[in-house]
């Protein structure tokens, strides 16, 4: 049988392991368009160019955001934007010693003949972009697609979900960025823990199958996973320890060693929360760096206090950095609330 062997591989291998230093992980800054217009909607400003970039200018000019931040999720037009005094937000990135990632899916859309469900576009064209934007300094990239299990999930959805991921993986490596495989399953509904841990481990079976159908370099890819907990709307919470329980259960399952770092999505949990999930699933060892790539959970605080002023840049870019800590100090299973 064929095992792949890439120019890339090395790199691949390098980059992933970069990202998944100890005390490290991912800022998620890689909004869509739409998306960072309601965050900044959310503070009274207009969705304008100018604004997007003075936001994303804030984040990657933080000094020594690099002590607790490996790698940052761009999207495309932040990877070709520069800051308002000339330098390339990449440029802004590299001298922080954080490597720019790329969002490289095309978003959601309905997926005809299922449960109204969606399936994640963007395989089209995506070895031409992946080469350009590897030429434009991005190292690694993120697909997100969800999972639904209010839905269903069907077999469908969860099938194409996972196809999906393997496809863009594999374009990826041939193209010298390291893929962060993301099935996010969504937090929403009234469903209890056990059933999200059901429907995370038929999902992530199905994603590893195609993964390696596709001969992904499993030693060249992140993760980024949902934390398994009840859903938003279930009565029953869990504590910190449940959640770290029934998450390294489902990925130890499911997640070969050879992949080196797991990366989480905060999913719309918290602030705290999101690090408190962390800090408890650091309490032993496992076998993987298990870390964060969160977008809401470092940034919250961060546009509540900028509101898009100059004068509080300073203040916007120490909140970015005490919520950057703490997750590192959860990283290593060292944060106390
Ligand atoms: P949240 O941490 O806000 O869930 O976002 C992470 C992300 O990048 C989802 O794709």
């Amino acid at each position: 049988f064929a095992v792949r062997a890439g120019q890339y591989d090395d790199e691949l291998v390098k980059t992933a392991n970069t990202i998944a230093t100890k005390g490290k992980g991912i800022l998620a800054m890689d909004e869509s368009n739409a998306t960072c217009g309601k965050r900044l909607e959310s503070i009274g400003l207009e969705n304008t160019e100018a604004n997007r970039q003075a936001y994303r200018q804030l984040l990657v000019t933080t000094p020594d955001l690099g002590d607790y931040i490996s790698g940052a999720i761009l999207f495309e037009e932040t990877l070709y934007q520069s800051t308002t005094d000339g330098r390339t937000m990449v440029d802004c990135l590299n001298a922080n010693g954080i490597l720019p990632g790329i969002k490289v899916d095309k978003g959601l859309v309905p997926l005809t003949g299922s449960n109204n469900e969606s399936w994640c576009q963007g395989l089209d064209g995506l070895a031409s972009r992946t080469a350009a934007y590897y030429k434009q300094g991005a190292r690694f990239a993120k697909w997100r697609t969800v999972v639904s299990i209010p839905n269903g999930p069907s077999e469908l959805a969860v099938t194409e979900a996972a196809w999906g991921l393997a496809r863009y993986a594999s374009i990826c490596q041939d193209n010298g960025l390291s893929p962060i495989v993301e099935p996010e399953i969504l937090l929403d509904g009234e469903h209890g823990i056990d059933r999200t841990l059901e429907v995370a481990s038929k999902v992530w079976s199905k994603v590893f199958y195609f993964l390696a159908e596709n001969n992904v370099l499993f030693e060249g890819i992140l993760l980024k996973p949902s934390m398994v907990t009840p859903g938003a709307e279930c009565k029953d919470r869990a504590t910190p320890e449940q959640v770290a329980e029934y998450t390294l259960n489902m990925l130890k399952r499911r997640v070969p060693p050879a992949v080196p770092g797991i990366m989480f999505l905060s999913g719309g949990q918290s602030e705290v929360e999101a690090t408190l999930n962390l800090n408890a699933m650091n309490q032993s060892p496992n076998p993987w760096h298990v870390s964060f790539s969160y977008a809401r959970a470092l940034q919250n605080s961060v546009l509540k206090t900028w509101k898009g002023q100059p004068e509080n840049v300073e203040a916007a870019q120490k909140a970015l950095l005490v919520r950057a800590k703490a997750n590192s100090l959860a990283q290593l299973g060292k944060y106390s609330a």
